[in-house]
């Protein structure tokens, strides 16, 4: 039997990755094998894209179109070695960002357009779309303040303008209304656990699957 791929998404600092190692955990628990994974990287090429991407070494502009491709031959790769295989053999995936990301930020923020960043993603999903993906909804001003108190460097997709990350969470709100059997919005605002109840919920269809 194919197993159950989960995708989380959201804003920076929206707390995906607690819900991601709760989830894992939960799941673990169960008896399930889970295959924790994240976009962009996942695999070793996957990673130096992720590089490519986010540290800009060339010091040149990355195009629009290019910065897409290049998130797209990541999820190619991450698909086809990691996330199929997974599935095939059964075992729960739960991935960090996935499609919606492009969807949301080349599509949304970046202006691409969401149908057109979809066909640019054919390829790479190869028909593999997650069974459910949880949308962590943080107002931008938490989501921010959050990535502040992380103290870290800020990356390229991080230092972006507010009207960037405004643009990130319309088009999240966009995708949650064009998908609504597979994204499933959960009030990131809340604690933790609270999230992470309301998460379970939105996964009992696929659990009460599972038997
Ligand atoms: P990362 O450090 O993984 O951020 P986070 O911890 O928030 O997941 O950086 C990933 C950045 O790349 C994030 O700003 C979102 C962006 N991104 C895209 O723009 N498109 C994509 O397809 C993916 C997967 C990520």
């Amino acid at each position: 039997m194919r197993g159950v791929f989960i995708s989380l998404e959201g804003a920076e600092g929206c707390g995906k990755s607690t819900q991601s190692a709760l989830l894992a955990d939960f799941l673990r628990v169960k008896g399930l094998e889970v295959v924790t994974t994240r976009e962009p990287g996942g695999t070793p090429t996957g990673e130096m894209i992720r590089d490519i991407l986010q540290h800009h070494a060339s010091g040149e502009d990355i195009a629009p179109g290019a910065e897409v491709l290049l998130f797209a031959a990541s999820r190619a790769q991450h698909v086809a070695h990691v996330i199929r295989p997974a599935l095939e053999r059964g075992d729960w995936v739960v991935c960090d960002r996935f499609v919606d990301s492009s969807l949301a930020y080349q599509g949304g923020a970046r202006g691409l357009g969401i149908d057109t960043v979809l066909a640019a993603n054919e390829i790479a999903l190869d028909g593999v779309w997650p069974d459910v993906t949880f949308w962590l909804d943080l107002p931008l001003d938490a989501a921010l303040g959050r990535v502040v108190a992380r103290g870290a460097h800020p990356d390229r997709f991080e230092s972006e303008e507010t009207a960037f990350h405004q643009r990130v969470h319309d088009a999240y709100a966009a995708l949650a209304v064009r998908f609504p059997e597979r994204i499933v919005r959960l009030n990131a605002a809340a604690a933790p656990e609270a999230v992470f109840a309301e998460l379970l919920e939105g996964l009992e269809p696929n659990l009460e699957t599972e038997g």
